[in-house]
């Protein structure tokens, strides 16, 4: 999830979707974002020699004014029913209102925000923040991660990005993606980057998930 548009949301939701498949778990995706449903049309384009992935529109939010606390338990019953049937359940997020993010943050195990690197992003991420620190006050402690999108190691920028999440007591995936036309390419033919001949796309993918994968087991 991300309170910000075009962070890799989706790329991030589809690309963990399908290494969790090939890895033999029983995974499936909620589309929140109800307004473009991205992980649905991806589903559509994916063909029947992949792993299949199910993608259920988990009606995150109906009126374009606000999120409601009756959206919020309709949504936490639907998400609570789809673990009863999968082992995993990817939900990708919206960028749209502060109570769907929180109702987001209060159904998960793990909470991931992909984030480009830019002043923005560390601001977006700041009121993140605070919220997860606030719901964390309330007894609802969580397991939140930024996953660095669109990273470039050569970059100042990149690195003071990363300095200042740091410092705002954010916790960082050890493994980042670059900018990468594979990741474009992917979503186009319904597959994950693992899926492809991106070699490194597929390396730096599958790093993330064994990284997700070993804080899942530890949960
Ligand atoms: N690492 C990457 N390298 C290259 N392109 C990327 C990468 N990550 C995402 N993109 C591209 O950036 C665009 C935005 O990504 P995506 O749709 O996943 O973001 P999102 O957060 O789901 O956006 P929205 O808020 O609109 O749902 C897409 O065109 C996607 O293909
Ligand atoms: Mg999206």
């Amino acid at each position: 999830m991300n309170l910000k548009g075009g962070v890799g949301k989706t790329t991030l939701t589809t690309n963990l979707a399908t290494c969790f498949a090939h890895a033999g778990y029983k995974v499936c995706i909620g589309d929140i974002d109800n307004s473009q449903l991205n992980s649905k049309k991806w589903k559509t384009q994916r063909g029947d020699t992949t792993p299949e992935i199910q993608v259920f529109g988990v009606s995150g939010y109906k009126s374009q004014t606000g999120f409601s606390p009756e959206e919020g338990k309709e949504l936490a019953h639907t998400v609570k029913s789809l673990s009863k049937d999968y082992e995993i359940v990817i939900l990708d997020g919206a960028p749209v209102f502060e109570e769907l993010a929180t109702w987001m943050i209060l159904i998960s195990d793990i909470v991931i925000c992909p984030i480009q690197t830019s002043a923005l992003d560390v601001w977006t991420m700041r009121n993140i923040k605070q919220k997860i620190d606030q719901l964390a006050i309330m007894g609802s402690a969580k397991e939140v991660f930024v996953l660095l999108n669109f990273y470039n190691s050569q970059r100042r920028l990149d690195k003071d990005i990363e300095q200042a999440l740091t410092d705002l007591g954010m916790r960082i995936f050890k493994s980042r993606l670059s900018n990468r036309v594979a990741y474009k390419e992917a979503i186009i033919d319904g597959l994950g980057v693992v899926e492809t001949k991106d070699r490194k796309a597929a390396e730096e993918m599958q790093a993330l998930f064994e990284e997700i994968k070993a804080i899942i087991s530890q949960n």
